[in-house]
């Protein structure tokens, strides 16, 4: 494996490992509704379980996704309202789409709709989930800097799908678009540079797909595209 590719995969497992432990960066979610008997501890354990399925994919570990997806879907529910009973079946399906994903693209699209099944449920059992996010990382034009907002974002995004929250999912695309990253920043002597340019201007591209995409639908495709591209090129470079 090249140096370059080395550091990567060093930096990025240890900066998933440091979110595991701490969860210093991450949002903390209150839910507010009437819907007694979900406890909010499981609901802590779906959240941290559903990010570590999107971290794992970001991270471009397709199976350690999957992994995840499969002790999700082998838990045993506890007891749930009688209206949010009927959301469990599309959570458990759309974790079991994760498991069963046999590429990048469609355990992407998976991951997106399990997030829109945890909004499903929380729609329908009229819980408001309320996020309150941790303040975006400083502008900075190197590449972990570009690369901390490109996560704080798509940490919004997932917030936007979960709540859901159309308040969460703009600030994602907005700090995304003001994140776009610039290919120049990345070493251009690198074998895979052309097409991780082209990923770069992906993840723009999206960014701005993501800010008129209005319906679930439409964000869920956003979301998964965007997942693809942050798992395409962090592959490419661990090659
Ligand atoms: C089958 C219905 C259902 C599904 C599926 C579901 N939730 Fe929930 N969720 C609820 C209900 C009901 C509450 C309110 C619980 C309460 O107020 O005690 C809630 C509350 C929450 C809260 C706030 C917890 C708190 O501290 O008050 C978070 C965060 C959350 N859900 C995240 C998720 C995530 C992430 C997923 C998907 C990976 C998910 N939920 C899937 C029904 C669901
Ligand atoms: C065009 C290629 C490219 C795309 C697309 C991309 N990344 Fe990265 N990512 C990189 C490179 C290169 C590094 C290594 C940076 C370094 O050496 O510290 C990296 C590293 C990271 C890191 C670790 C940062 C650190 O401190 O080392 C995180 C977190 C990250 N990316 C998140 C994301 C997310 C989230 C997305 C999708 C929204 C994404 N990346 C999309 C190229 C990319």
């Amino acid at each position: 494996m090249p140096t370059h590719a080395r550091t990567f995969l060093v930096a990025i497992v240890a900066l998933f490992a440091l979110r595991a432990e701490t969860c210093a960066e991450r949002a903390e979610p209150r839910g507010e509704g009437a819907a007694a008997g979900a406890t909010a501890e499981q609901m802590a354990d779906h959240f941290d379980e559903g990010l570590a399925i999107r971290d794992a994919l970001i991270e471009g570990d397709l199976d350690a996704a999957r992994r995840r997806a499969r002790s999700l879907v082998e838990r045993k529910p506890e007891a749930l309202p009688a209206q949010a009973a009927g959301y469990v079946a599309e959570f458990r399906a759309a974790a079991q789409a994760v498991w069963e994903a046999p590429d990048r693209g469609t355990l992407a699209r998976a991951v997106g709709r399990l997030a829109a099944s945890c909004g499903a449920c929380h729609r329908g059992s009229n819980v408001h989930v309320e996020f309150e996010p941790p303040a975006p990382p400083p502008a900075d034009p190197g590449v972990a800097g570009h690369m901390w907002r490109h996560l704080w974002a798509a940490d919004r995004l997932w917030e936007g799908l979960v709540g859901p929250s159309d308040e969460a999912w703009t600030r994602g695309t907005a700090a995304l678009a003001d994140a776009a990253l610039r290919p120049e920043v990345l070493s251009p002597d690198i074998p895979v540079y052309p097409r991780i340019e082209a990923l770069a201007h992906r993840v723009h591209a999206l960014a701005e797909e993501g800010s008129t995409a209005g319906d679930t639908r439409a964000r869920i495709d956003v979301y998964a595209g965007l997942l693809a591209t942050c798992a395409r090129c962090h592959g490419l470079l661990a090659e």
